[in-house]
């Protein structure tokens, strides 16, 4: 057995004889000696070999990414290489062996590789020998560890749930199961295990966690896949607070013990309506300020006809302040951002330069008064630069919320290694949905409504909010729950409310509020997205440096070619039959 890694050789082991594994990174000859670089998953180290030695021809005849048994005495090397933790030390061979050879590989195991994503994907195992991808493996580990550690001292019980199973409403498509003993039905893939933990509450385990897979089938962005892990947790006998301070504890264990970092407790809280309001976003990236501002009452008499138009159709006019940056955007910046605020569906975007004198694409149209009122609600300073945007609600928060990510990217405002973590709460609990021409349940359909809105739940739905938060952490929603209903006459409200009929209800969740008549304690719990969790401790911006064996955005597996065709005979056993023009 391979009992050291490279890594762990140093000075301190001079003169030993030691016996080392590995993979071939690198072989130089220089005048004889052959140098060769042994890579393993710690580091490298470099095993030198002289012409007289019997296994120089073997050395003579390693290619890279061979796999070599070396055995040998450690040396001080002549020339130090201070980039390696090994560099002081080198192997004098006294045997070698090669274990196992490698074909060329297609692209070289370095750091800052130019290869392409594609390809790295269709190779992967060769992709995870480099550093980059290796180690943001090992820091995933790592938070596994530390999160099952702090969940134990805190009395979770760790429960497996299925994996084929009824389908959860969670909002997104499911993957489906064909089924071949019962021909023509379907399992779907946990789109979370939402339904199941709650049962486990019913079922009295009080405390339950898992390190889940989760499989949803949409549309994917650079921080979705469609096969993903939550760290999902449910507590008995809880409120809101509880769940949330002990969610919180958790994180900051894992960012003490991964990464060092002190996170300071408690978290700020903000509403959802204020993080829409102020941000433009649910989930607010805090690293920055940069407030969305409304101006719609200082130019509530305005002549200018586009903003006129806006309040008189009960828009908003909203505005962002980029500090001291009115010299370092030039009209055609402007209009690059204007065009980027249309993907926003914005109808265009207005902008005032404070200097001396005051310029901009609106200075003509407004007042004096009004540019005056608009500097003094904003503390507009010299070289100010103020972006407006007008128009509907929903689409200027959004819009302004992006734009202010943007600037704040394009003027590097961000520092690296900045977290700034917050709790979004008391979301909405029903959300329009133009498709559907109804509310639909902005979590999932067992979140508790906050419990002065109960009445409402039937009568006012657009003033209805819940009992569910999210974690937010530097703009992404690294975490979400609720407190569920547990009340079976409240559920029933919330079912009607989504319009359900008795038969869809029964059909779905018949099952489940069988279940919820059986005693159900109080309960509530939350799932972290341990991907995304992993990319924010990695410094990534993509999610598929931190998964083993990602799929691309089509939702496919380069390296094994799935998702792929199967035999007649399987789809036949199944009763499947395949449509022509779907081949
Ligand atoms: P939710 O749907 O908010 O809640 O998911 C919880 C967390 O999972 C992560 N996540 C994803 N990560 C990668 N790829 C995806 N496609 C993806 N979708 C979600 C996010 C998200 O915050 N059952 C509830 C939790 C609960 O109420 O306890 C649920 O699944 O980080």
């Amino acid at each position: 057995m391979k009992e050291i890694f490279n890594n762990s050789i140093n000075i301190k082991n001079l003169n030993e004889e030691i016996e080392i594994y590995g993979w071939v990174s690198k072989v130089r000859n220089l005048g004889g000696l052959i140098f060769v670089d042994l890579r393993d998953r710690s580091g490298i180290i470099q095993l030198v070999i002289n012409p007289e030695n019997k296994y120089y021809d073997v050395a003579s005849s390693l290619k890279n990414e061979y796999v070599v048994k070396a055995c040998g005495k450690v040396c001080k090397r002549d020339n130090v290489n201070s980039s390696i933790a090994t560099g002081e030390v080198e192997v004098a061979i006294t045997y070698l062996e090669i274990l196992s050879k490698s074909l060329e590989i297609p692209f070289q195991i370095t750091d800052n590789t130019s290869a392409l994503e594609d390809t790295r994907l269709k190779y992967r195992y060769l992709d995870i020998r480099r550093n980059e991808i290796k180690d943001k493996l090992i820091v995933r580990s790592k938070i596994t560890m530390a999160i099952r550690e702090f969940l134990d001292s805190k009395d979770f019980i760790e429960v497996e749930t299925p994996v084929l199973c009824k389908s959860t409403p969670e909002g997104a498509r499911d993957y489906l199961v064909p089924s071949r003993v019962n021909k023509g039905k379907f399992y779907a893939l946990p789109q979370s295990p939402q339904l199941f933990k709650q049962l486990l509450m019913v079922g009295g385990i009080e405390r339950y966690f898992q390190i889940a897979k989760c499989f949803r089938d949409e549309d994917l962005r650079a921080d979705r896949q469609p096969e993903f892990t939550q760290v999902d947790l449910e507590m008995s006998f809880v409120e809101e607070n509880d769940v949330m301070t002990m969610a919180e504890n958790l994180i900051a264990h894992v960012f003490k013990k991964v990464k060092n970092i002190d996170i300071k407790l408690p978290l700020l809280r903000m509403k959802y309506d204020d993080a829409i309001n102020y941000y433009g976003s649910d989930k607010p990236d805090m690293r920055f300020e940069m407030k969305i501002y409304d101006i719609t009452n200082i130019l509530e008499h305005t002549d200018f006809t586009v903003f006129k138009s806006v309040i008189e159709d009960n828009g908003i006019i909203n505005a962002i302040v980029v500090k001291n940056a009115s010299d370092k955007y030039s009209r055609k910046d402007l209009d690059k951002l204007t065009d980027y605020v249309k993907t926003y569906k914005a109808s265009g975007l207005a902008y005032l330069k404070y200097n001396e004198e005051v310029t901009g694409s609106i200075v003509k149209v407004l007042s004096e008064k009004e540019i005056n009122d608009i500097k003094e609600a904003l503390n507009i300073e010299n070289n100010d630069l103020v972006l407006i945007i007008s128009g509907k609600k929903d689409i200027v928060k959004t819009a302004l919320g992006a734009l202010r990510c943007k600037i704040a990217k394009d003027l590097d405002l961000i520092s690296k290694s900045d977290y700034k973590l917050l709790w979004v709460t008391d979301f909405p609990s029903f959300e329009w949905s133009d498709e559907e021409n109804r509310f639909m349940a902005c979590h999932h359909p067992f979140t508790a409504p906050k419990d002065e809105d109960v009445d409402k739940l039937l009568t006012d739905k657009a003033h209805c909010y819940s009992k569910a938060y999210d974690i937010v952490i530097n703009g992404y929603e690294a975490g979400g729950g609720s407190i569920r209903i547990h009340n079976d006459e409240i559920q029933q409200k919330m079912f009607e409310a989504l319009e359900l009929t008795e038969e869809q209800i029964e059909e779905k969740f018949g099952w489940f509020n069988q279940a919820l008549k059986y005693g159900t304690p109080p309960h509530g719990g939350l799932a972290f997205g341990l991907d995304r969790l992993t990319m924010l401790l990695t410094n990534t911006e993509n999610i598929r440096d931190v998964i083993a064996f990602p799929k691309t955005a089509s939702a496919s597996d380069l390296m094994c070619e799935c998702p792929n065709d199967v035999d007649e005979k399987q789809l036949k056993e199944l009763g499947i039959e395949i449509r022509k023009e779907n081949k």
